[in-house]
Parts: C-alpha cells; structure tokens; sequence
C-alpha cells in the first residue's frame, strides 16, 4: 500500500509541503530517470495509436538488457498488476499460496480478493535479524501449494536471501510456480536471480521501473520466466494492458544507467549513515540491521511506546514512514518501516524520533 501523499500530510497538520519527509513508499528521491521523462514526453505524439499487445519494443530491449529471448518476458502495469494476473492464471479458488509473513500486503490482498487462501508462513518477531527463516519456509512448502512468494531483499526488512538458499525454497517447490519478486534487487549490490530462470522451469523473476528508476506513477513492471509460464501469463492478462508511454519510458529507463549509479550511491550512503545516526543519537529505536533495500524497520525499544502512535506522532513531525501493525500483516506492534533517502531527511526522521514525548 502507497504511504501518505505530502498534500495530505502537509493540508492536515498545516506544514509547508517542502518540509516533509516522504519515507513511506520506497520511491526515488531524486524523482523520474530523466531519460524516461524525455522519451515519455515524445511518445504523447503517438498515443493515438494501439500499442503492442505485448509491449514488444520493451520486451526486445529486456532480452538485449538480461539476456534470453523475448518469449521470455512479460510487461505488466507494475509488478502489481502481474502478481494479481499469475495469482489468477496459477492458482485456482480455494488454492492455497504459500508466503512469508510479513510480506508485501498485495500477495495476501490479491490471493483472498480471488477466493485463493494465502497461506502466511509467520516469522518470529522477537530476533536480532528480521531476515527470513529460510529453513521455516522450506519446512512450510507443501504439495497442496500453487504459488510460493520469495521477496529478495525481503519486505519490509530490507534483508537478503542467499542464492543457495534460493534454490532450497525453489527446489522445493519444483510441483509448483515459484515467483521471485526483486523489485528492490539493484540498492542490494547483487545482480539478483534472472540467471536462475535458464535452470528452473517453476521460476518467475519479477522486476519494477517504480523504484530505482524513479517511475512509480508509470506504472511499468515485467516478469521473466520460461516461455510456458509467459504463455500463461499472456493468455491471462488484459489485452493493451501496458500503453505507449509506459513502453517508451520503459525503454528509455532500461538505458539510463548514470541516473541508476546515481540513485543507488546515494541510498547506500544514506543506509549506513541512518545506522550510525541511530546508535548515536536514539536509545528508545533501533535499526534493524542487515538491509541491502531502500527501506529498514525501526523497532521500538520502549515498551510503552506502539507503533501506530509513533506513526501518528511523527506525521504530526512532518515524516511519514509505514505503521508495521497496519502495513504488515503479522509485524505487530512494535516496528515502522522507513525509506532510505536523503542525508537530511534521515537527520529529519532521527530529530522527530528523539523528539517524541
Ligand atoms: C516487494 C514489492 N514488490 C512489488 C511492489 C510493487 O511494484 P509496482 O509499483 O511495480 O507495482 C512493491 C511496491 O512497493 C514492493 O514493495
């Protein structure tokens, strides 16, 4: 679920919109690849026209960008727009779907706007690390499972998943279809797991243009996989349901690369910079360590203190983060996620977080 516009925020408690923090969504803080943003502008001539049913200029340029063909490659209106197709073509009603919990919200929202069961593999919440118990969700796989989710790095701790690990959980579920979701796979230093797609023919690497390439309100995603997962997909999905501006900003995005060093030199910065600031500077909050994503939960050290209300107190502050309570099924009380972003916005996020009574 997208956090809370600025307009909003600053309209509510009467702050100037340029004084607020935006840490609730994961977006590029540096906004649209500008190469995106030029292309989008020259492709509003051409929006007369159809657009191919298969994004196929964008597929062509994937298959030059991440190698195999183009049979191999679905676009999807963000990577939303896919996990609601393939949760529709893959499993049917009442079919269970296996995922870590927490998790993105859409897994679980779409399997059960769909008569599907999402089936949560609960993590403990009480550990150092938040990264995922790949031996419980192994453990969790059953014969029953249409779908299993892996998140990598994971949401909403930031946390990585090894490769060799990867393979256990796809392994294990080699009866069903297994969807890799990466969209926050470049801020991890990792080229990510599209190469793992040549040796299983259960896996779909999900990737988005809405976070490093600063493109959210496009809306563009895509999926790689084997072609007989594509094909289902594609029978599946709406016809013209990515358009011309998404293809050509997709496109354009794909070649971008300053832009993408850019952005991901400045959050990796900013990572490590709110670590420090955190053990310097607050004693009731922790840093949950280990985040190689654009985001990292807090964990609130204070028993008194819950997460909603400092959710509430630091929007009043001008900073809004995610309520793990509301945002995360099975991430209780005591956490908020907040985005990476600029050095001053972390200074920002730290002054209200001491700042609380
Ligand atoms: C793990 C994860 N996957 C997918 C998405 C959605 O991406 P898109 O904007 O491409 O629909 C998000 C968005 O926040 C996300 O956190």
């Amino acid at each position: 679920m997208p956090g809370l516009s600025v307009d909003e925020v600053a309209c509510r408690y009467g702050l100037s919109a340029a004084d607020i923090a935006k840490l609730g969504s994961a977006e590029n803080p540096y906004g649209p690849s500008s190469a995106a943003q030029a292309a989008v502008a020259e492709a509003i001539s051409r929006v007369q026209l159809y657009p191919s049913w298969t994004a196929e200029p964008l597929r062509e340029r994937l298959a030059e960008t991440y190698g195999y063909e183009q049979r191999n490659y679905l676009c999807g209106a963000g990577e939303t727009e896919i996990i609601s197709v393939l949760i529709r073509a893959f499993a049917g009603q009442g079919d269970p779907i296996l995922m870590p919990a927490p998790c993105f919200p859409m897994y679980h929202l779409f399997a059960e706007a769909e008569g599907r069961v999402a089936d949560l593999c609960y993590e403990a919440t009480d550990r150092p690390s938040m990264a995922v118990d790949v031996d419980a969700y192994v453990a969790a796989i059953r014969p029953e499972h249409k779908i299993v989710f892996i998140t990598n790095p994971h949401s909403p701790s930031g946390t990585w998943t090894a490769e060799s690990d990867l393979r256990r959980v796809i392994e294990a579920a080699s009866h069903c279809l297994v969807v890799l979701d990466e969209a926050y796979v470049h801020y991890s230093g990792d080229p990510g797991g599209i190469g793992l797609v040549e040796e299983y023919p259960n896996l779909i690497v999900l990737r988005t243009f809405s976070k490093v390439y600063g493109l959210a309100g496009l809306r563009l995603g895509f999926g790689v996989a084997h072609s007989g997962v594509i094909d289902v997909l594609l029978a599946a999905k709406p016809t013209w349901n990515v358009g011309q501006l998404q293809i050509a900003g997709g496109v354009a995005a794909l070649g971008d690369h300053d832009f993408v060093a850019k952005t991901v030199d400045t959050i990796c910065d900013a990572r490590s910079y709110v670590q420090d600031l955190f053990d310097a500077k607050l004693d009731r909050f922790r840093c949950v360590e280990g985040s190689r994503s654009n985001f990292f939960l807090i964990e609130l050290l204070d028993h008194d203190l819950n997460s909603t209300g400092v959710w509430q107190s630091l929007l009043e502050r001008g900073v809004i983060t995610k309520d793990g309570a509301v945002s995360f099924r099975g991430l209780g009380q005591r956490f908020l996620r907040a985005d990476v972003n600029f050095r001053q916005r972390m200074d920002q996020l730290v002054a209200a977080l001491g700042d609380l009574p």
